[in-house]
């Protein structure tokens, strides 16, 4: 039997683990869930794990925050540990996370075939700690599962031979695919005031954590400034990244938010003006709230991606986009963090709805199946 580690460490790495460890798991093949700890609060991991069904990590590596490099090492020597104790046959890695690069190089080094789910996405920005992230991995990876053409390209002309290269469509949509029922269910909605007697209001979303929007006083003040103007027209709902809520604070910006959800108990009695900011929520609630939005305004990945399957309109808050399916094919349009582009975009999605609404090929919630085809092919002929 072949022993597979499967490893995680931050937010977005829980969505993506939960078809694999599922699909092993149907078919009998044993495997090791490593969490790194990279992301800890329970906001940001545990909630996940009880959402997505996922088993608890057999071996969580507790390396929390840290510089780049502090965070990346410390990363790299546990799981080195790990590896050498356990001598797995395979170690999987998702996304583009410095858990991602770290276990990667660890098990590269001790010549552990590595495998990357969601390999060839490229920004061309290397301003980006995630696209230096992701080049890396890619470059020591044995084998390269990838969400769409765009990303076989990248690879093929990066000198990468196609012999490593799998088209196999996007874990992260077998995922929101297996839980959308069930996320219709949850009553973030009610709990937020958003429907009453059965009635939805309009809203908008956002999440925001990329250190190029939130690390600069003038940049968060700029954006929250256009969405506080967009508060007028209809809510704008703000989940937070504990960074964000930290700079918030220390930028001295809490006049321009109103804090709702379990920070004030009260808060549906209280008049919500501006942008409603609320700790992170989990997974279930967020795709409910995601999917019945007018507009997501975002500047995460996986979000374009989530919005353009569920037919949601995406304005994406950064220069560029990895994942330009979504602009081509799907409802994302990226806008930059300029306040008025931001305004002037939003409106007009408001008017006019979402533009586009084809889905990606295999985006069908098969991806994780293909993988573990792939990998038995491989591993167990
Ligand atoms: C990381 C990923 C990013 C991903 C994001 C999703 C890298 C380089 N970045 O960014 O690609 O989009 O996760 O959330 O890997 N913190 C907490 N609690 C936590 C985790 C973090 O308070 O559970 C705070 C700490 O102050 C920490 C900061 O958030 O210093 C940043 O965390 P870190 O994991 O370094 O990067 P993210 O910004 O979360």
């Amino acid at each position: 039997m072949m022993k597979i580690v499967l490893v995680a460490g931050a937010r977005p790495n829980f969505m993506k683990i939960a078809p694999l460890s599922n699909e092993l798991q149907k078919r009998g093949i044993g495997c090791t869930i490593v969490h790194t700890g990279q992301h800890y609060d329970d906001t940001m991991s545990k909630t996940f794990f009880k959402d997505l069904q996922l088993p608890q990590p057999d071996i969580y590596l507790g390396v929390g925050s840290g510089t780049h490099a502090e965070q990346t090492g410390k990363i790299m020597i546990e799981f080195e540990r790990v590896c050498l104790q356990l001598k797995p046959d395979l170690v999987i890695v998702v996304g583009d996370v410095n858990s991602t690069v770290a276990c990667a190089l660890a098990a590269a080094k001790l010549c552990i075939p590595v495998a990357h789910v969601e390999a060839g996405l490229r920004s061309f920005d290397r301003s980006m700690p995630e696209e230096i992230n992701r080049i890396l991995t890619d470059h020591i990876s044995d084998y390269l599962f990838t969400t769409c053409e765009d990303a076989n390209k990248n690879l093929r002309k990066e000198g990468i031979p196609s012999s490593k290269i799998f088209f196999v469509g996007n874990v992260m949509i077998d995922t929101l695919k297996r839980f959308f029922d069930l996320a219709r269910e949850s009553d973030i909605l009610d709990k937020l005031g958003l429907k009453k007697d059965g009635k939805l209001s309009k809203y908008a979303v956002l999440t925001l954590h990329r250190p190029s929007n939130v690390d600069q006083k003038d940049v968060l003040k700029g954006i929250f400034s256009a969405l506080n103007r967009l508060s007028k027209k209809i809510p704008v709902i703000f989940p937070a990244h504990p960074r964000t809520l930290e700079r918030i604070k220390s930028f001295a910006l809490d006049n321009m938010v109103t804090y709702v959800g379990k920070f004030s108990r009260n808060d549906l009695k209280k008049s919500k003006k501006n942008v409603w900011v609320m700790p992170p929520l989990g997974y279930i609630d967020f795709l409910n709230l995601m999917s019945h939005a007018s507009v997501v305004l975002t500047d995460s990945g996986g979000i374009q991606e989530e919005t353009t399957i569920l037919g949601i309109p995406c304005l994406t808050l950064r220069d560029n986009t990895e994942r330009p399916i979504t602009v081509r094919e799907g409802t994302n349009i990226v806008v930059g963090n300029d306040p008025e582009r931001i305004l002037s975009a939003s409106f007009d999605i408001l008017e006019n709805g979402p533009h586009g609404k084809k889905i990606p090929k295999f985006w069908d919630g098969k991806a994780a199946d293909r993988i573990v085809e792939v990998l038995t092919a491989r591993f167990m002929t």
